[in-house]
């Protein structure tokens, strides 16, 4: 071999070693990839200055992640596209406010229960005439695709419902004239009230019925179902859920 071709040789040796060294399976095995649709503050969106994802379900993904030993990364997804995503092993879990359902639960693992909610209604600030679910007859509600207010909203009588890619953009329509309601997570519709002002719309009714968040894992990824759960409460026990959820809620847990 001439000298320049050991040269060569040996810079491909090093440019090998290298890759191998920073790729490969040992760093990506650390990583769990969390499926989220994220514009749903306060529990997943993100900050208007540092785009960084933020929220409840980020930082109790964290906190998991930290009990596991694993990395978190944020994949914004679609929510409709969350559970094929999963399917299709894209993602690792989803943490995305995910009510647990029968029908979801038919296709995925859920972890335990980690948040109560339960659906509400956002209506513009004058409008007298909407004060209760069963108000919305005949009437045009804006909602999330695929979520269980969209479900719920199917259900009313004569309903027009439109279906938007985030809870965002229905607030929106609701503020353009465009709908009559929103029908939606409580929790969410709060903090959009609390950001958008009273002036500009209102909840109305009870809350719907009663939901419970879960995080979800492929149906086939049992083994991570069980880590996640265990790291659940962990950090009930260690007190990490407790701050977390009263920086995002202001309150105790319930
Ligand atoms: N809890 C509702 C559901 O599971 C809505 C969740 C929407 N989440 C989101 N990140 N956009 O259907």
């Amino acid at each position: 071999m001439t000298k320049r071709w050991m040269v060569y040789a040996s810079l491909l040796l090093v440019l090998t070693l290298g890759l191998m060294g920073c790729g490969g399976n040992q760093q990506s095995a650390k990583v769990l990839k969390v499926g989220a649709e994220a514009t749903f503050a306060p529990f997943e969106f993100q900050d208007e200055k540092t785009k960084e994802y933020v929220g409840f379900d980020v930082d109790i993904m964290k906190a998991i992640g930290k009990q596991m030993g694993m990395e978190v990364q944020i994949v914004n997804t679609g929510f409709d596209g969350l559970i094929p995503a999963l399917e299709g092993s894209q993602i690792d879990v989803i943490a995305s406010a995910m009510t647990i359902t029968d029908e979801r639960a038919k296709k995925v693992n859920f972890s335990k229960p980690y948040y109560k909610s339960g659906l509400s209604m956002v209506v513009k600030a004058d409008n007298t005439t909407i004060k209760d679910f069963k108000d919305l007859e005949g009437k045009r509600i804006a909602v999330q695709i695929g979520t269980t207010g969209a479900e719920a909203a199917k259900k009313i009588k004569d309903a027009q419902v439109r279906e938007y890619n985030s809870a965002s953009e229905a607030f929106l329509e609701l503020k353009a004239g465009g709908a009559d309601a929103v029908v939606n997570d409580l929790p969410v519709n709060e903090y959009y009230l609390a950001k958008a002002g009273s002036k500009e719309a209102k909840l109305v009714g009870d809350v719907l019925d009663a939901e419970e968040y879960g995080i979800a894992v492929a149906k086939k990824n049992t083994e991570l179902a069980g880590k996640i759960n265990k790291a659940l409460d962990e950090i009930r026990q260690n007190g990490e859920y407790a701050k977390i959820y009263e920086k995002w809620f202001g309150k105790k847990p319930q």
